[in-house]
């Protein structure tokens, strides 16, 4: 028999660990043979550590599976899938994730990820054959006619992106992954880097040859050390088996790359500042003009691309624009990793094509809150997102949507937040997190979220209300159309959507200092 137990981080902050030690003493005390597989994980976080086990009618499910449920496990015939208080069956039946359309995520978490051979026999480098047999411009006419936009989060258009570094001259050029994932709720990028690192380096490599560029890099965080750990190792199987290196899958082209890590700053997630990190000088935010796809890592022709942007390209590749452009709404096109976290019953990661909306995914797949208490806000976009209350549940998971009702979808976080939520105390955090974050270089965001903190604090202790709440938002519009990038200019974001949305917590109230 085969077992499945997830070494994804996620699902190793849950248990995992115990629970695989626990299995493999439960089978060398029975004298059984099996063998454990550590996959990645599906993506239903409320399930981890979710278990399966390969049995003649097909994997089946268990979890959230504890360290002391293993021996009634094994008692109740869980190698033949036996019925069990965790049982949950056929892991592809589970509503989480039957309701979700896996293109990018298609395979992760289900076998070795460091596995070429499972890779391949799941369709991995299908779009890598066949961009080496293509012209350049081809590959990027075919990802600019596929409708694909950047999932970092400013949904800027991929193959345009990839045009203007193909059109522009330049003896070397590179292609940079930012796998700097930053964002409070975020964890599309990780998930995949440990669950199906080979995807990744298919879509760099298509990106190269789409664009020129013999060279990549990979600045991954360091707060993800089992990315960095397993995204390196599954750099060393692709480069053995030929998919990178001189003549990519034996085509006259070469690609390689290699994994860099962070040092922990935000801001860093900022393309310029990403490429200053790179280049081993401190991550300021350089002034734009020129774009990285100009002058981008060591002044050379750069594409930076998000991890799920480039994860989204072997699929694109090896279906075709016109099967990937078939899913989702007006201008965003295919399927995006929505991220569900906070005070959630069903958190964990759902890929679902464009157009459900706000309230779908919160009530019916994130299952309401935690706590049981009513839903009062949901941040989307991270910590830069703004706060939309129940009266927007009705917008689509859509750029233009969240754009008109002045949020952003941005890396396709979302962190629920029940009834107890103080507004002001949210729009406070946004603004300290902001004066933590700064890189410094511009005014409006080095000064002005400082002073944001200080008159929101006037604002909780019932100093001169209305005139502190002008100044709030007087100081918001400053930082929007001020800052050079947009962690000091989407700050305002979070504050203002909750001064908007939820103003009876910015109402004086003397009792809110007194109690604290
Ligand atoms: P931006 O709108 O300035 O740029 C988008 C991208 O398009 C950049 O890569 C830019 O270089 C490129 N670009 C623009 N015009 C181009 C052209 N003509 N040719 C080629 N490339 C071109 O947005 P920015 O500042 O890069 O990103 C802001 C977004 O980042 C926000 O929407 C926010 O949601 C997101 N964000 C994501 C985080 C994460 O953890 N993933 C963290 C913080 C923010
Ligand atoms: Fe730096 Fe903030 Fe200005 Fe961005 S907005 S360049 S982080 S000071």
């Amino acid at each position: 028999p085969r077992i499945y137990i997830p070494g994804d981080s996620g699902a190793l902050a849950l248990g995992a660990e115990k629970v695989a030690k626990a299995i493999a003493k439960e089978l060398a005390d029975r004298g059984i043979e099996a063998k454990i597989v550590r996959n990645g994980s599906r993506g239903a976080y409320f399930l981890e550590p979710m278990v399966e086990v390969a049995t003649a009618n097909g994997r089946v499910a268990y979890g959230p599976v504890k360290p002391s449920d293993v021996k009634s496990l094994f008692d109740c015939g869980f190698l033949t899938g036996g019925h069990h208080k965790r049982w949950l069956g056929a892991p592809d039946k589970i509503p989480f994730l039957a309701k979700q359309t896996r293109l990018t995520f298609a395979r992760c978490g289900i076998n070795d990820p460091l596995s070429l051979d499972a890779y391949k026999s799941l369709g991995g480098l299908k779009g890598l054959q066949n961009a080496v047999a293509m012209a350049p411009a081809d590959i990027v006419k075919q990802v600019t006619e596929s409708g694909l936009r950047g999932r970092g989060g400013a949904g800027f258009p991929t193959g345009i992106k990839w045009k203007t570094v193909l059109d522009t001259a330049g003896d070397r050029k590179y292609i940079v992954c930012n796998a700097d994932e930053g964002d409070s709720a975020t964890f599309a990028d990780r998930m995949i880097m440990e669950g199906d690192p080979f995807v990744l380096i298919e879509g760099m490599a298509i990106a190269g040859i789409a664009t020129g560029a013999t060279k990549g890099f990979v600045y991954i965080r360091s707060e993800y050390p089992h990315a960095v750990a397993t995204m390196n190792k599954a750099v060393e199987v692709a480069r053995k088996a030929g998919v990178l290196g001189v003549n990519v899958l034996g085509s006259p082209n070469t690609f390689d790359m290699e994994i860099r890590v962070g040092a922990g700053a935000y801001v860093c997630g900022e393309e310029t500042s990403l490429l200053n990190s790179l280049e081993g000088k401190r991550g300021v935010v350089r002034a734009k003009p020129p774009l990285p796809a100009i002058q981008g890592l060591f002044g050379k022709p750069t594409v930076i691309n998000n991890v799920i942007s480039l994860a989204s390209v072997p699929i694109i590749m090896d279906k075709g624009a016109a099967f990937y452009k078939d899913y989702g709404m007006g201008r965003s096109r295919g399927t995006i990793p929505i991220q569900i976290a906070g005070n959630v019953k069903h958190g964990g990661l759902f890929e679902a094509a464009f157009g459900m909306t706000l309230g779908e995914i919160v009530d019916d797949i994130g299952g309401g809150t935690a706590s049981g208490r009513p839903v009062k806000a949901v941040q989307v976009g991270g910590p830069l997102g703004a706060y939309f209350p129940r009266a927007l549940f009705d917008t689509p998971f859509d750029y233009e949507a969240f754009a008109a009702k002045d949020g952003l979808i941005g890396h396709a976080g979302i962190t629920v937040f029940d009834d107890t939520a103080d507004m002001l105390k949210q729009a406070r955090f946004a603004m300290e997190f902001c004066a933590i974050e700064s890189c410094g270089k511009c005014t409006p965001c080095r000064i002005g979220s400082t002073r944001g903190v200080e008159t929101i604090d006037r604002l909780a202790a019932g100093i001169e209300p209305e005139k502190n709440l002008a100044l709030v938002t007087d100081l918001c519009n400053t930082m929007k159309f001020g800052s050079l990038c947009a962690l000091g200019g989407f700050t305002p974001y979070p504050v203002m959507s909750s001064i908007t949305h939820f103003p009876e917590d910015f109402k004086p109230a003397p009792t809110r200092v007194a109690a604290e």
